[in-house]
C-alpha cells in the first residue's frame, strides 16, 4: 500500500465525492469512529479490510440514514426487531438480520445475515442521507487497538493509510453500539454488550439470552477475549490500592470511575467521571485508555466499575483490554 497524506477535514461534501469513488473514509458516529466505505462495492469494502489489517473473517456493519431503508437489505425483520428499532434507532444499537443479496459476501463474511444499525450522529445523518448507498463500517482502528473516539485518534492509528478522516467532535457514547440477534422463536439473542444496556432491551422486548462465544468461531469477533486494548500491558483489579507497595519501582498508569486521592508519585491517575457517573464514564473511557497508552508507563491498572447497566458494558470492555488480576499476581510475584 503507498502511504498517502491523511487529511482532518468537516467536509461533508468532499467524504460524499471520495465515498462516492470507491475510496475509504473515517466517519464520526454517536459510539465510535468508524472506517467507511459503499457497503455494495466489494472492492471499496475490501480496502477497510486492508487499511485496518482486519481478518476477512469478521463481518462488518452496515449503516443506514433511515430504518425505512431497511427493507432493502435485509430479507426478514422479526418482530422484536421491529420494536427495538422503533424504541433505539437512530442510535447505538445493531440488529443482525437475514440479509438479502445485495449485500455483498466481503461485507458479511460469507454469512447468511447482516449486522445494520441506524447511526444518530448528526455528521453520519448528514453524509448518509447525501449517498445511495449504505456504508460499511467497522471501528476506524487498527485490528485488535483500542477504538477511536477522536479524529485524532483515528490519525494516530490509520495515518498514512486512509486519505480523509470526517471530523465530528467526540463520540458521546463513547463504546460500541450493543449487536443483538434473533432467535428461531424471534427472542432477542445479546451478541456483544453496549451503549443500549440488557435493562433497556429487556423493557423493549422481553427477555433476551446471551449467546456464550469462543475465540475459535466468535459470533461477533468484537467478543474476542482480547480486543480493544492499549499496547501497555494492562490489568483489570477491583482493589487498586493493595499493589502499590509492590509497583513502587514502576510508573503506573491508573484509570478509575472516580476521582481517587492521595496517589503515590509514581502513580499517574485518570478518573472516568468526576461524579460516578456512568454516561460520562463511557464517553470518556477510550480517550483516557488512549491517553493511559502514551503516558510511556511500565504497567497500566485499571479499575474495575460497578456492574451493573452500561457499566456492566463498560467492563466487558475492560476485560477485553486488559489481563486478569491472577496474572498480575504472577507478573509481580506476589
Ligand atoms: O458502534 C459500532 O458498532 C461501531 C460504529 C462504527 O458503528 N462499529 C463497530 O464495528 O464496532 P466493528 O467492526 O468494530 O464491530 C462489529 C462487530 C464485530 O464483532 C463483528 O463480528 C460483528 O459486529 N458482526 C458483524 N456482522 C455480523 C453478523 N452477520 N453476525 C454476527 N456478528 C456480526
Ligand atoms: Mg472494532
Amino acid at each position: 500500500m503507498q502511504p498517502m497524506k491523511t487529511e482532518i477535514s468537516t467536509d461533508v461534501q468532499k467524504a460524499v465525492e471520495l465515498l462516492s469513488a470507491g475510496e475509504i473514509v473515517a466517519i464520526p458516529t454517536e459510539t465510535v469512529y468508524g472506517l467507511a466505505a459503499n457497503a455494495l462495492d466489494p472492492d471499496a469494502v475490501s480496502k477497510i479490510f486492508d487499511a485496518k489489517e482486519r481478518p476477512h473473517f469478521n463481518p462488518l456493519i452496515i449503516h443506514l440514514s433511515d430504518a425505512g431503508l431497511l427493507n432493502k437489505y435485509v430479507s426478514e425483520i422479526p418482530p422484536k426487531a421491529l420494536d427495538l428499532i422503533a424504541k433505539f434507532w437512530p442510535g447505538p444499537l445493531t440488529l443482525v438480520l437475514p440479509k438479502n443479496k445485495v449485500i455483498p459476501d466481503t461485507v458479511t463474511a460469507g454469512k447468511s445475515t447482516v449486522a445494520v444499525r441506524v447511526p444518530a450522529h448528526p455528521v453520519a445523518q448528514a453524509l448518509l442521507k447525501r449517498l445511495d448507498f449504505p456504508l460499511a463500517a467497522p471501528s476506524a482502528n487498527l485490528f485488535g487497538q483500542i477504538s477511536p473516539t477522536l479524529a485524532e485518534h483515528v490519525k494516530k492509528g490509520l495515518d498514512g493509510r486512509i486519505c480523509m478522516i470526517l471530523d465530528g467532535g467526540k463520540c458521546d457514547q463513547g463504546i460500541e453500539s450493543t449487536i443483538v440477534a434473533f432467535d428461531d422463536d424471534g427472542t432477542v439473542v445479546l451478541l456483544r454488550p453496549g451503549s443500549v444496556t440488557v435493562q433497556q432491551l429487556e423493557n423493549c422486548a422481553g427477555k433476551i439470552r446471551f449467546r456464550t462465544v469462543n475465540n475459535i468461531d466468535p459470533e461477533a469477533p468484537g467478543m474476542l477475549d482480547r480486543h480493544y486494548a492499549p499496547t501497555t500491558p494492562a490489568f483489570l483489579v477491583e482493589d487498586p490500592v493493595q499493589y502499590f507497595e509492590s509497583l513502587k519501582s514502576m510508573k503506573v498508569g491508573l484509570l478509575s470511575f472516580g476521582p481517587m486521592d492521595n496517589l503515590p508519585a509514581n502513580i499517574e491517575g485518570l478518573f472516568l467521571s468526576a461524579i460516578s457517573d456512568l454516561q460520562e464514564a463511557s464517553a470518556n473511557l477510550y480517550e483516557h485508555l488512549h491517553l493511559l497508552d502514551s503516558l510511556n508507563c511500565d504497567i497500566l491498572l485499571l479499575v474495575k466499575l460497578p456492574d451493573f447497566e452500561l457499566g456492566s458494558s463498560l467492563n466487558d470492555r475492560l476485560k477485553r483490554a486488559a489481563l486478569s488480576e491472577i496474572e498480575l499476581k504472577r507478573h509481580l510475584l506476589i
